[in-house]
């Protein structure tokens, strides 16, 4: 298998753009699907004729916007297929059947969504168009669910490598804390939306049109202001819950490489709380502060992406998945010889040795792993054992530390010393 090299970007960077693109159209479709069938009912139990208009509107939109956000969906699959191939098909084969169930949930939301709108003041029976939209927003909801399982696995993948069940990866430490940090955004980004655009729509309308477009915003903004102003409180103990399960993880994110997305998130997550406040004190009149606080959520959410993302790099995608016991089982790249060995077993080649730890997965040796890191060659002829040893120990950040015990650590020292 040749290593493909992203042209100009870089592999990293092509994957960050395309999953934060889809990310943005998938937050609006499950937020949006939700709010429009919460408008439905409200439509339906109070006669009232403007939340049946911008629930319809909404769903109109949302089954135009899913076709571009499916087709990232799929690029992402294919980038994450050619790009991160070792990855990917653990990954893929670890979450076999709830990835099935998401493609099923994605295409019973397309049909529900669709079959919801053609609907739309065609159908009799208003009570089965409300359960055609329950269908379509418990879908978007669970399917977001789903990928968030894998997502929160590769951040905190648990017990999964003592026990590897389905269970454990799916119900890793942080797989609650993490689902409500992702769906209030999905409610906040959603109503941003129709905000931004109630406001945009209201500066030209006349008459009739502008008393919805006026009560539009007013009602869109007061959706996205209460769901951001609860934003904090997840997200604080989506991050507490990190500290406990990985403390490693936890300092990448507050002193090491990952800051820089976190604090400009959180700062910039400060300014669209505090709009958020300002727009409820002054009794939601000052819409400008609010829009100002709604394009701050939405950089925000972008900052927060990254975070995530970058935040489990290290440990999981090139990481733990590589230098877990789970997989120092069956060496990845070279012939299998015990850890332990007898004295009638073979010697142990340093390929072995390095291939058992997980590191050729980076490194290459005698010709042999990847190109992730630098090849190992000459670095192991020339570093002093004890300054390996530390090294190993405290690596840089884009590499996982050796995690056996002292001894294990001297005698893997000596193996891979020639
Ligand atoms: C996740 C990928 C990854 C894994 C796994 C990994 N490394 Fe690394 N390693 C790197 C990267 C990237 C660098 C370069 C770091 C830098 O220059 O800041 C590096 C640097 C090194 C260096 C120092 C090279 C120098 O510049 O002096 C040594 C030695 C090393 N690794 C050995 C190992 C060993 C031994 C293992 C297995 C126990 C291992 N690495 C596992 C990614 C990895």
């Amino acid at each position: 298998m040749y290593q493909i090299n992203f042209p100009l970007l870089g592999n990293s960077l092509i994957m960050a753009i395309v999953i934060l693109v889809h990310v943005f159209f998938a937050f609006v479709a499950v937020g949006g699907i939700v709010i429009a069938f919460a408008s439905e009912i409200i439509a339906y139990r109070k006669n009232s004729a403007y939340h049946d208009r911008f629930a319809e509107g909404y769903v109109k939109f949302l089954s135009e916007m899913m076709k571009p956000g499916g087709v990232l969906g799929v690029f992402i699959v294919v980038l994450l297929i050619s790009l991160f191939p070792e990855f990917t098909k653990r990954l893929y084969n670890f979450f076999f059947w709830p990835l099935v169930l998401e493609v099923a949930m994605f295409f019973i939301m397309m049909v529900a969504t669709i079959y919801w709108k053609v609907t739309w003041g065609r159908i009799q029976n208003r009570k089965f168009h409300l359960f055609v939209g329950a269908l379509a927003a418990l879908s978007a909801i669970v399917s977001a669910l789903i990928i968030n399982a894998a997502h929160s696995f590769m951040l905190t993948p648990g017990k999964y490598f003592e026990e590897p069940k389905l269970f454990n990866a799916v119900f890793n430490p942080t797989m609650f804390a993490s689902s409500t940090h992702l769906l209030i955004p999905c409610i906040a980004n959603a109503a941003a939306f129709a905000f931004i655009y109630a406001l945009f729509k209201s500066r030209k309308a006349e008459g009739e049109n502008k008393e919805y477009f006026a009560w539009l915003a007013k009602y869109s903004g007061t959706i996205f202001a209460a769901a951001i102003l609860l934003q904090p409180f997840s997200g604080l103990s989506f991050l507490l819950k990190i500290r406990s399960v990985n403390g490693a993880v936890f300092n990448n994110i507050i002193n090491g490489g990952v800051s820089k997305f976190f604090y400009p998130m959180v700062g910039i997550g400060v300014l669209a709380v505090s709009c958020a406040a300002v727009y409820f004190i002054s009794g939601r009149k000052t819409q400008k502060i609010l829009l100002l606080g709604s394009l701050a959520a939405l950089t925000a959410f972008s900052f927060g992406g990254y975070t995530r993302e970058r935040a489990r790099k290290p440990y999981l995608i090139y990481g733990h998945m590589y230098m877990s016991e789970a997989f120092a089982a069956e060496p990845l790249l070279s012939a299998k010889v015990p850890l332990e060995s007898g004295a009638a077993a073979p010697k142990r080649t340093v390929n072995d040795a390095l291939s058992s730890r997980g590191c050729l997965s980076c490194h290459k040796y005698k010709g042999t792993g990847g190109t992730f890191g630098p090849a190992l060659d000459e670095h192991l002829k020339h570093h002093p054992k004890e300054e390996l040893k530390k090294f190993l120990r405290n690596p840089p950040e884009v590499m996982p530390p050796f995690t056996g015990t002292e001894e294990e650590l001297n005698k893997f020292i000596e193996e891979i010393s020639p």
